[in-house]
């Protein structure tokens, strides 16, 4: 058999902060290439921690993370941060140039793209989130949803192996959440999503993982997940009042 090359595998990370405060506690998981999950879990579970160890933001504790066969280490970083693309839950972490086009083109510029090959990168980037017209705008004159377009087009930008999106739904209203489900659908790439929003997990991800209190506590289909009570009750996952799991069907 021809081994498949995994988009994401985690094998025993587990990480302190430099205040001794030990947030992972040997976290293991693989993501085949194209899989779109949902990483759910309480406030302070870690999930914000173990993204920031997908692209070596955080590092130095043990275990190992690999990204598409290449581990993140200090040698591969300018490819791991190609590879791996990272939406943070506040756009405003992500966008600082004058205007749209430039954020765009900020990625895939530093990676060596230029001219024409940048213009186009740049061009289908915002295209892929309904925001071409905004190209000449500043960021910081957009709305909160619009920012949040902008800064998935800053990560599609770099073509990246596996698109990471901490929490994308906060804040968004309800078409903009279901436009921005419409174009992760979209893609053709592998999708890790952190959320808080378990009607989203479940229609976007069909398989999710559960971490709490710094471990993989489940690991299966997201409305399995989602109707066993006594799983969620553990790691204080609630649904919206009325919302029923087996109503949805998670669709590709
Ligand atoms: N810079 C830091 N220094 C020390 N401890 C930290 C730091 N950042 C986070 N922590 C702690 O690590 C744990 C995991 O935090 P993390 O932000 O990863 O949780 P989370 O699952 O993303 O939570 P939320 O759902 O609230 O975003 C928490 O107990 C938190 O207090
Ligand atoms: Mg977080």
């Amino acid at each position: 058999m021809v081994p498949v090359t995994a988009s994401l595998e985690v094998s025993g990370l587990a990480f302190a902060y430099p205040d001794g405060h030990q947030a992972l506690f040997g976290v293991d998981f693989s993501i085949a290439r194209g899989e779109r999950v949902a990483l759910l879990g309480p406030n302070g579970a870690g999930k914000t921690t173990l993204v920031l160890h997908l692209n070596g933001i955080l590092g130095g504790g043990t275990g190992t993370v690999t990204v598409a066969g290449l581990p993140v280490s200090r040698q591969h970083m300018a490819a791991i941060r190609q590879k791996v693309g990272i939406v943070f839950q506040d756009p405003d972490d992500q966008l600082f140039m004058p205007t749209v086009r430039e954020d765009v083109a900020f990625g895939p510029a530093a990676a060596g793209i230029k001219g024409a090959a940048l213009e186009e990168r740049v061009h289908t980037a915002l295209e892929r989130v309904g925001m071409r017209e905004f190209a000449d705008r500043p960021p910081h004159h957009l709305s909160f949803g619009q920012r949040r377009r902008v800064a998935v087009a800053t990560v599609l930008a770099m073509e990246p192996e596996i698109l990471v999106l901490d929490e994308p739904s906060s804040n968004l209203d309800p078409a903009s959440r279901r436009e921005l489900a419409d174009i992760l659908r979209s893609l053709d790439v592998t999708v890790l999503m952190v959320t808080h929003d378990l009607p989203y997990a479940l229609e976007l991800c069909p398989r999710s993982l559960v971490l709490s209190d710094g471990v993989i506590a489940a690991d299966g289909p997201t409305g399995a997940l989602l109707s066993d009570e006594e799983l969620m009750r553990a790691h204080r996952l609630e649904l919206p009042f009325g919302f029923d799991p087996k109503s949805v069907t998670t669709g590709a």
